[in-house]
């Protein structure tokens, strides 16, 4: 953490500064965390095409410190309180943080109540302004390490935001699976070990429930302190890694199929076994389960899910010209089961 410490060499003067920074989804879940914002185990994620956040900050310097937000244009009392906390907490790394007065806009490219979590992009987006408004004060120049700081950064505001700075395939937490992994910012998964049949996938997020969810991550991941287990699950997460990696460098897209949906169910059985006990599944989401399994055994067709801490299915599947039976069969079959008729058609490139 040290090397992120930052002297106080440095002049202000008023700034504004634009950046935008895309969701992510993960394959191997982070849920569990310890004091710090240090993750409980290694997690691999995608990052999304569309679904960005959009963030404007105006800062203007030597006025008493006061942070006032807009999402989309209307006034956010408490998200200003979240990120007023949220700088507080970060001084030490930016001494010149909190010597000036913010107006922070952000709207989001995906609807607000899709439930979509837009505290990756979200904080990602913040991040990069920070450090782009840092590049400006501190005269510091080197592009990788603002990169690198701006994922310390957006760790600590929310742990899967981390992973959102870097396109593809990214890595948080500490494996000897993947060289320079870190639990204190992310890194890019090498595309060199990564087969072609992963580049290119399309994520459709089916909206079975929109609006806020039945409890925040943050609870979520308090309740692994106290989940009997947890311990099992942190192992269990880090033998997947391992075959993560495997799968992802030979293409096999079965066993890729296998492991994704595992780690959905798996997130979603640990809240089930928390105290007290968290059923984030709606109706419509075990039944597009049910069906993605029965299509899946009928036409041997790459269509599968993974699931975040929510109601809302993940749809994926292999974005080439032979998906027609699937678009067919999620338009006909799934998209019956979304609360309102939505889905978010995303994407995955490498
Ligand atoms: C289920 O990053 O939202 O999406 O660190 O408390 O902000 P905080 O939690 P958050 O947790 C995300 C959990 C997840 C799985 C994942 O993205 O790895």
């Amino acid at each position: 953490m040290k090397n992120f410490t930052a002297n106080s060499d440095f002049t202000i003067s008023d700034q504004s500064v634009f950046e935008t920074c895309p969701s992510n989804i993960a394959l191997i879940k982070y849920w569990g965390k310890f004091v710090g914002q240090i993750p409980a185990n290694p997690s691999i994620s995608f990052t999304l095409n569309h679904c960005k956040t959009n963030t404007s900050v105006d800062f203007f310097g030597n006025e008493n410190f006061s942070v006032q937000t807009f999402l989309s244009g209307n006034e956010e009392k408490k998200f200003s309180e979240k990120i007023e906390k949220y700088f507080r907490n970060i001084e030490i790394y930016l001494p010149w943080i909190l010597k000036g007065k913010y107006v922070i806009r952000t709207e989001n490219t995906f609807p607000h109540s899709s439930g979509i979590a837009s505290s990756a992009s979200g904080f990602g987006a913040i991040a990069k302004c920070l450090m782009s408004l840092d590049k400006i004060f501190s005269g510091k120049t080197d592009e990788d390490f603002k990169l690198k700081k701006a994922s310390f950064l957006a760790r600590l505001g929310s742990g899967s935001a981390c992973r959102s700075l870097y396109g593809g395939l990214v890595v948080w937490g500490e494996t000897p699976e993947v060289k320079g992994s870190s639990d204190l910012f992310a890194v890019k998964f090498p595309d060199d070990e990564i087969h072609p049949v992963f580049k290119n996938f399309n994520d459709w997020i089916l909206l079975i429930h929109e609006g806020e969810k039945s409890v925040s991550s943050t609870i979520g991941h308090a309740l692994m302190n106290t989940n009997p287990y947890a311990e099992r699950r942190f192992q269990e997460a880090r033998e997947n890694f391992a075959l993560m990696k495997k799968i992802l460098k030979t293409g096999d897209l079965q066993n890729f199929i296998k492991l994704t949906e595992h780690e959905a169910l798996t997130l979603h059985a640990m809240m089930m076994m928390s105290d007290p006990a968290f059923i984030l599944m709606k109706s419509g989401t075990l039944e597009v389960i049910r069906k993605i399994w029965n299509f899946r055994q009928e036409t041997d067709l790459p269509l599968f899910f993974t699931l975040d801490a929510g109601a809302n299915v993940h749809l994926l599947f292999p974005n080439n010209n032979e998906n027609q039976k699937i678009i067919n069969f999620i338009r006909s079959e799934l998209i019956p089961h979304t609360q309102n008729g939505n889905v978010v058609k995303d994407l995955i490139s490498i």
